[in-house]
């Protein structure tokens, strides 16, 4: 099938090459000229495993195709719809205008029968409310969120655990379901749950369904709260309640929280949307997720305080990490950062280090010192702090190996992710999040 997927962002640019490498004719169009050169050379404008080499096939094999010029949309059978929807600069809800300028820019060159497939993140009745634009052209709106995993895109895009399409009644919508049957053929064939809804249900999975993972987070950072008063240890805690198939240990990540360009943005627009519902108090415990979640950050900075005596100036602090999680280049809301500057802004010497996400750290953050490789950011480091958790970190750092790089032994583990008892044989002070 003939393809226009409008945005490449994290979400476009993956949605794209991975529709060609299904078999469909694909044109990835956006206002930015640098990502579209970029990709256009089969090169990925951000860190995402398994893309560059998508893309390099699909250019390759003449399937896949970039470019600024939203004419070029004409002729495609479904235009996705997959711009940002980010936080409005003064307010909690979602700022539109992306998703209004892609629809308005691409109206002109829509044909009857045409299928307009908005994938971004929107307020419940976003969809509803452009609907008879684009219906005046003969095309149909429907709504086939995204839940793709930075880090994991490529494979949840390929081969998702769900579909979802919100359509609208009748005929047209019924078609519309059909087509996007056919784009998505070698997951439908194979079984994946296949849900066609309205337009407000359609959006409301996605939304509903980032707010449940951002509360699993919490109420699990809620418990290391506790454990911190009274020598629990959450980890434990964790594994001993996700053992029941009820509630399930996956997302039951315990330490300096959630990040990101999702889950933050979408609790809140989330709770703006309710509020303009008039149904504020239906969801007024995701105020309380995000408090839970900020206060995360808090403890991690409070933990090197107290771990220095409260004698933070000039210290040395290195930071293992930048990007939100790891995988992904992506700074967006991370909480690693959000911590570094903390600790900067107490007076430390703060020197960050991540194995992708330095560059994008360094343009928003350039008060931070940043060192590439590892050891040479852990050189006399007075306290070391794990806040991303990379394999470089997680798996391939032996206690033994920082002790003969920094001058300091102590150790704060924001992800719970290090061998406590093996950091402590080797003479370390090892502080978790929530472990006694
Ligand atoms: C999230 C959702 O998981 C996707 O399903 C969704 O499609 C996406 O948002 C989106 O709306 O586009 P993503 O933002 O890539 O995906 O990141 P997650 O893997 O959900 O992680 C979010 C944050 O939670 C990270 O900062 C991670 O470190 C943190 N986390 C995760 C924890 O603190 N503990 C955990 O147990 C798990």
């Amino acid at each position: 099938m003939r393809l226009s997927v409008i945005g490449c962002g994290y979400l476009g640019a993956v949605h794209a090459a991975a529709m060609a490498s299904i078999g469909h004719e694909v044109v990835g169009i956006d206002v930015d000229e640098n990502k579209i050169a970029s990709l256009s050379k089969g090169e990925a404008p951000f860190f995402e495993p398994g893309l560059p080499e998508i893309l390099a096939e699909g250019i390759a094999s003449g399937r896949l195709r970039f470019t600024t010029d939203m004419s070029e949309a004409r002729g495609a059978q479904i235009h996705f719809v997959g711009v940002g929807t980010p936080q409005q600069r003064d307010g909690y809800a979602a700022d539109l205008t992306y998703v209004n300028a892609a629809i308005d820019g691409l109206l002109p060159y829509l044909a009857a029968g045409d299928v307009v497939a908005g994938k971004s993140t929107v307020p419940v009745g976003t969809a509803a409310g452009l609907a008879p634009r684009v219906a005046e052209t003969g095309a149909t709106l429907v709504w086939n969120p995204e839940f793709l995993r930075e880090g994991w895109a490529v494979q949840d895009t390929v081969d998702p655990d769900r579909l979802v399409v919100g359509i609208p009644a009748g005929d047209a919508g019924e078609e519309a379901a059909d087509l996007l049957r056919e784009v998505y053929h070698p997951s439908v064939a194979k079984g994946t749950p296949f849900i066609v809804t309205d337009l407000a249900t359609a959006e409301l999975v996605k939304v509903s369904a980032n707010a449940f993972l951002a509360t699993k987070i919490s109420f699990i950072n809620a418990m290391a709260e506790i454990a911190e008063v009274t020598g629990a240890d959450v980890t434990t805690l964790a594994d001993a309640i996700g053992h029941d198939v009820r509630i399930g240990r996956r997302f039951l990540g315990a330490g300096i929280g959630f990040g990101g360009g999702c889950l933050p943005k979408d609790i809140r627009a989330f709770s703006a949307r309710a509020e303009e519902l008039g149904r504020g108090e239906s969801v007024a415990f995701l105020r309380e997720i995000d408090a839970i979640n900020l206060r995360r950050r808090d403890r991690a900075v409070d933990l090197a305080v107290a771990a220095l005596d409260g004698q933070v100036f000039e210290k040395k602090i290195t930071l293992l990490g930048a990007a939100f999680k790891p995988h992904s280049d992506d700074i967006r809301d991370s909480p690693a950062l959000d911590v570094a500057v903390r600790l900067r802004g107490l007076g430390a010497s703060v020197t960050v280090t991540d194995p992708a996400a330095i560059e994008n750290a360094r343009r928003v953050h350039p008060q931070l010192t940043y060192v590439t490789d590892r050891d040479e950011a852990l050189a006399d480091a007075d306290v070391v702090i794990v806040v991303t958790e990379w394999d470089e970190y997680r798996r391939q750092m032996s206690p033994e190996h920082v002790s003969s790089l920094t001058t300091g032994r102590i150790v704060i583990d924001g992800r719970n992710c290090l061998d406590a008892a093996a950091w402590r044989a080797a003479g370390w002070t090892y502080f978790g999040m929530g472990r006694p």
